[in-house]
């Protein structure tokens, strides 16, 4: 196992008051396994990349425990926290500017992502290989004119080329564990496929594992083998992606599925489930998803549901305890 989550409670505590944002979470990820993370805005997903990458900014406390790479994360020093960042983990963060140092050209920041890894796999380059394999990255990315690339500053290029440039990071990188946060949404839809391509085929040549967060369970359902759908910072439902999007068994799952535009079952009608997601400052007393369940019944108000497991499935749905 490359990642082990137990019982992970993540609050923020902000002017509005303190709220918990993730509850009692376990999640374990194999080497080479492709998740997806799914679920609508505000459920935690960034939260959670943040928390694995030992990124949660101060305001955010996590407990519980998070293993990675045979690493405890959440009680790691600074200082070894910032050896495993590049090493076991890279994050693509949602605004991929975030990724990159805004004072160091990022030629320069590609070369030195690309040395973190010959350190670690003893590769002996010379400063001419190393740049080669550079650009061999950004034109896999589909760049144009990497070497101009290589020259500028992050806030000289465009928001399609900063997340091609740090999904080369990745490439040159090869962590463990890839984070990748809405990575492609600055994308066209062909350079999106062709990006979704690489990092799959890079993830079965080096094991590296990917926790893919996004809004489009369509992408979603191209790049992984298992699905985990988020909502209000609760696993809902987890499973094998193709048989989860062929028969949905929690109703949230079956609502986000019956809002892709693709959906196999919406006949090209768009339907969005009802409602809106709670606030976590006032999240409903049951299962979250209550209010805007058409198969809710007395019992889903009165408590919360626990994870169980049904069918190869795991679902926090009182329609299966
Ligand atoms: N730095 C922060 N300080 C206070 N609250 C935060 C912070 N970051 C996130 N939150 C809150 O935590 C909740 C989960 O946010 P998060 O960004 O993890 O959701 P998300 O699923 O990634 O959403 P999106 O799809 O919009 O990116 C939200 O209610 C958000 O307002
Ligand atoms: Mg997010």
């Amino acid at each position: 196992m490359l990642l082990s989550i137990r019982n992970l409670d993540v609050s923020y505590n902000t002017v509005a008051g303190t709220y918990k944002v993730i509850d009692s979470l376990n999640l374990d990820i194999d080497k080479g396994e492709l998740i997806a993370l799914v679920g609508e805005s505000a459920s935690g997903k960034s939260t959670l990349g943040q928390v694995i990458s030992r990124m949660l900014p101060p305001v955010g406390k996590a407990r519980g425990q998070v293993l990675l790479d045979g690493m405890d994360v959440l009680k790691m020093s600074e200082k070894e926290a910032t050896n495993f960042r590049g090493t076991s983990v890279f994050m693509i963060f949602q605004n991929p500017l975030n990724s990159l140092n805004p004072v160091k050209r990022v030629g320069d920041q590609l070369l030195e992502a690309l040395n973190v890894r010959n350190e670690r796999s003893h590769r002996n380059l010379s400063d001419e290989e190393s740049r080669r394999e550079v650009l061999e990255a950004l034109t896999s990315v589909r760049l144009p004119d990497p070497e101009k690339i290589m020259s500028r500053y992050p806030h000289e290029l465009s928001g399609g080329q900063v997340q091609r440039v740090v999904i080369c990071m990745a490439l040159l990188l090869q962590p463990k564990l890839l984070i990748a946060d809405e990575p492609t949404t600055a994308l066209d839809v062909t350079v999106q496929a062709q990006v979704v391509t690489l990092l799959k085929d890079l993830s079965k040549k080096t094991e590296m594992s990917i926790i893919f967060i996004t809004h489009d369970v369509a992408l979603a359902y191209v790049l992984s083998d298992k699905m985990l759908v988020f909502y209000a910072g609760r696993v809902m439902e987890k499973g094998e992606t193709l048989d989860l999007v062929k028969k949905p068994m929690h109703p949230y799952t079956a609502g986000l599925l019956a809002s892709i535009p693709t959906g196999p079952k919406n006949k090209g009608r768009l339907y969005s489930i009802p409602g809106s997601p709670p606030s976590y400052l006032s999240l409903p007393k049951g299962c979250k998803f209550t209010p805007r369940c058409k198969f809710a019944f007395e019992k889903c108000s009165g408590s919360e549901p626990k994870s169980v497991m049904a069918s190869n499935r795991e679902l926090r749905c009182w329609l299966y305890e």
